[in-house]
């Protein structure tokens, strides 16, 4: 008899192939990007974003109950400061706009997990993600002045209330010296969520024009990843595991899917994957035009993420994937 096997016995019914599924997405998979304003009663829509906001605290506290509503059990928050200078204040300050607003998110809905980006280009007055030399016109970002800033920025958001801190600058040694801090502050407790492998992506375009953080010169090819590099983003994970990271992530996702598998296989830590803004302007674009089907095609794609190993997804279609799934 011809063919001895055929695999399409499995696919003849919908039952069947719900039994045989491998891979389930969950909207407790997901988590949903959010960018803090100072001001009240500010709601702008980011150009390049259809559907993405600039929200002040008072519609960011809104937001977080209806994200919560929806059976999404995460937030990362971004933050757009009134000034940027050359300390990057607006990031560690006890009165920053991403520590105020996580103190009202917690009083609102308390249930809803808030985690920090912690990074330095929304603050700095020349959009780097670290401290520069001051003589270097060439802008070096300095490595270890910048983790002094990056520990005072994880301490204040600890002490504001949030529930994971996500250090995202790709500067040596991040992990341990927040990890340190923090367990000196008395927040042993507190996870660490690592952008362990974060590529110098020209999929962060739209998120730049979101968080107002273009570099003025130069880009951060000195500190993020080579697009070309997988064997480096095993060097970075294994010494943010070594460092003390509780989950690793990977960023961008959709171009890097093989990464997000080998360092599925490379470790035992949850793995997190982080569609970028430049993904979800795409699909928002080609939706818009009636090009494609949004509900199939992203929710193929954050599937896609899963199978790849990513047991956490970050995305700014985190609301819309929440409602299909309902
Ligand atoms: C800041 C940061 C960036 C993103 C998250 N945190 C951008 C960057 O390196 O410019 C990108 C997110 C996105 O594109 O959605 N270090
Ligand atoms: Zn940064």
């Amino acid at each position: 008899m011809f063919p001895t096997h055929r695999p399409r016995r499995l696919r003849k019914h919908a039952q069947l192939r719900n039994m045989v599924r491998e891979t389930v997405l969950n909207k407790s998979d997901l988590i949903y990007p959010l960018f803090a304003v100072p001001g009240e009663g500010i709601a702008n829509e980011v150009k390049s974003m259809p559907g993405v906001y600039q929200l002040s605290t008072d519609k960011i506290v809104e937001e977080a109950r209806e994200i919560y509503d929806l059976g999404i059990p995460s937030i990362i928050l971004f933050g757009i400061p009134e000034n940027k200078d050359f300390d990057a204040t607006g990031a560690w300050h006890d009165c920053g706009i991403v520590q105020k607003t996580a103190t009202a998110i917690k009083e609102a809905v308390p249930e809803l997990l808030i985690i920090a980006d912690t990074c330095l280009c929304e603050y700095t007055s020349h959009g780097h993600c670290g401290y520069l030399d001051v003589n270097d016109l060439t802008g070096r970002v300095l490595n270890d002045p910048t983790l002094e800033l990056l520990k005072k920025t994880a301490v204040s958001q600890a002490k504001a209330g949030v529930d994971i801190i996500a250090p995202s600058g790709m500067m040596d040694g991040f992990v341990q010296a927040i990890r340190t801090a923090l367990d000196e502050e008395g927040f042993q407790d507190l996870p660490i969520l690592s952008y362990a492998a974060k590529y110098a992506s020209a999929y962060y375009g739209p998120f730049r024009d979101a968080a107002d953080s273009i570099p003025q010169f130069g880009d951060r090819r000195t500190y993020q990843m080579d697009p070309a590099n997988s064997r480096e983003a095993i060097k970075e994970i294994e010494l943010d595991i070594a460092e003390g990271a509780d989950i690793l992530m990977v960023k961008p996702a959709l171009s890097y899917m093989d990464i997000i598998w080998q360092v599925k296989e490379a470790s035992y830590l949850p793995v997190a994957a982080y569609s970028v803004s430049g993904e979800y302007s795409m699909f928002k674009a080609a939706a818009l035009n009636g090009w494609i089907d949004e509900q199939k095609v992203v929710l193929e794609t954050l599937t896609g993420f899963k199978r790849a190993g990513a047991d956490l997804i970050l995305t700014y279609h985190a609301k819309d994937a929440a409602r299909w799934l309902s």
